[in-house]
């Protein structure tokens, strides 16, 4: 059976990475978090010096921009893999309120786009691929066979991402877990360069009311019916 390429972008929080892992891993397909590629460059540029409260020294980073190593290692034990900046696993660190407060503004350098959505054009050459992010659709893979764009409304976005962050015991407010969803969904979809939109032949769906089980049904249902037409 041939393989396809499967696009899933949307607002930040909307549960894209759990349901692109879930069918990425009943299909035997690779998975790549995209938007983690964009947030190991910013913890390099926070590591760095580059991004200090809230200057960012933009010129300072995209200079040193060809010797960052961003890759990912499959984890069998979690079964998807994880990102890695040079040889150390930075999985945990990218997933901070601190990293996700300044991620939108680095997503919205041009060169860092360049340097990554090539890396990301390979990571998806001659093999089954579901990756997620927010121009997957539009510029990544403009000529995907399935593409999905996912919304729900900020407040339950807000409320999972506080239960995650919950979880992995950070300390955090939801108000300003809330203002950063919302501050990350006006930057993302106002930037010059790639800024999130539904590609014209994406399929949306609001998952604000659907479980995690029935998403994945969604998913799965319109990937037979690609895989029917391929
Ligand atoms: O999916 P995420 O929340 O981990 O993404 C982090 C940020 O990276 C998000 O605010 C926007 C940016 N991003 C992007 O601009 N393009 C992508 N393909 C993926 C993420």
């Amino acid at each position: 059976m041939s393989k396809i390429t499967i696009a899933i972008d949307g607002f930040s929080s909307t549960g894209k990475s759990t349901v692109a892992k879930q069918i990425a891993k009943e299909l035997g397909y690779v998975y790549v978090d995209s938007g983690a590629m964009y947030r190991a460059i910013t913890f390099y540029a926070m590591q760095n010096g580059f991004i200090d409260n809230n200057h960012f020294n933009i010129d300072g980073l995209v200079s040193k921009l060809q010797n960052v190593r961003v890759s990912f290692k499959f984890n069998e034990a979690l079964g998807f893999a994880e990102v890695y900046l040079g040889n150390v696993n930075i999985e945990k660190e990218i997933r901070t309120l601190e990293v996700s407060s300044f991620v939108s503004k680095v997503a919205t350098i041009s060169e860092v786009r360049e340097l990554l959505v090539q890396q990301q054009q390979k990571l998806g050459q001659n093999t089954g691929v579901v990756m997620d992010g927010r121009d997957i659709g539009t510029v990544v893979f403009p000529n995907a066979e399935l593409k999905i764009f996912m919304t729900a409304s900020a407040e339950t976005r807000a409320k999972r991402r506080y239960d995650e962050l919950i979880e992995r015991g950070d300390k955090v407010v939801y108000e300003d877990v809330l203002r950063n969803v919302q501050e990350r969904d006006y930057m993302d979809s106002n930037r010059k360069d790639s800024p999130l939109i539904k590609a014209d032949d994406a399929i949306e769906i609001d998952n604000s009311n659907l479980t995690l089980q029935e998403q994945f049904e969604k998913v799965l249902q319109l990937v037979k019916i690609t895989l029917e037409d391929c």
